[in-house]
Parts: structure tokens; C-alpha cells; sequence
């Protein structure tokens, strides 16, 4: 997987929230090195995590703002952060599992869910995100 470089284009124009999401940027490329260096499983496992929690709490972040502000797209974007919720905690049970199981842990598997969650990042950021970066920017926050 290509490593996320960050650009302009990635912006939401709000502060907190560009600072958090190139935290997520480096987060998914820590995973990514490691992954390509046929890093110990654990440590791959430990970087998942580090990445599901803080996507995690970026999520809350944006829904305390989308519910403090009343913001007309909430129920939705909402939704789309649940998805990537769900799907990323069934990706940490199947990782803790297989990490136990030693010898037995499938790079290309990993490679495979850090791309969907890299590729869901950058969807959602430069559609959703924006959209609500642009509504909070209306509401004098930037
Ligand atoms: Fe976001
Ligand atoms: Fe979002």
C-alpha cells in the first residue's frame, strides 16, 4: 500500500480537525512501515490499535461538535463513522486471535484491512469531512 502523503487536499479547513487527521495519516503509515518490515506480529497488532483508538476518539470529537451545533447531516455522517467503528473491531478480535496463535499471522491480510481503513479515511475526509469542515467554518470555527 502506497504510504498517505499528506496534501492540501485533505484539509477540512479546521484546525483540531486537520491536526487529527494527519495524526490518523501517521498513524495508518506507522502500521503500514511495520508491515512492510515483516515487523514482530505484536507490534503490528500494537499499532492497530493505537490507530482504532484514535480514529475512535477523532469520531467523538466530531460528533460532539455535530450535536453541539445542531449540524442538518449529523444522522449520516454518523453512520458512516459507526461502519468503520464495526469493521475495525472485528479486525483487532481477528488480529488478538491470530497474534496468539504463533507463526500464523497473515501479513497480506493485514496489508489488506490497513487499506480499506486508508481508503475509507481518505473517502470520508474529503467528502464528509469537508462538508462538515465547511458548515463549521460558517459557524466561525476554523
Ligand atoms: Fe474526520
Ligand atoms: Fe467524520
Amino acid at each position: 500500500m502506497p504510504k498517505i502523503v499528506w496534501s492540501k487536499r485533505y484539509r477540512v479547513n479546521v484546525k483540531k480537525l486537520d491536526k487529527q487527521h494527519l495524526h490518523i495519516a501517521e498513524l495508518v503509515n506507522a502500521v503500514n512501515d511495520k508491515i512492510k518490515a515483516r515487523a514482530d506480529s505484536k507490534e503490528i497488532v500494537k499499532g492497530f490499535t493505537e490507530l482504532i483508538d484514535f480514529t475512535k476518539s477523532h469520531f467523538e470529537t466530531e460528533e460532539a461538535l455535530m450535536k453541539k451545533l445542531d449540524y442538518p447531516d449529523r444522522k449520516r455522517h454518523r453512520k458512516e463513522h459507526k461502519e468503520l467503528v464495526n469493521l475495525l473491531s472485528d479486525v483487532r478480535k481477528q488480529f488478538k486471535r491470530e497474534a496468539k496463535a504463533l507463526g500464523d499471522f497473515d501479513y497480506d491480510v493485514a496489508k489488506d484491512w490497513l487499506a480499506i481503513h486508508s481508503d475509507w479515511f481518505s473517502v470520508h475526509l474529503v467528502h464528509s469531512d469537508k462538508d462538515f469542515g465547511a458548515f463549521l467554518n460558517t459557524k466561525g470555527i476554523d
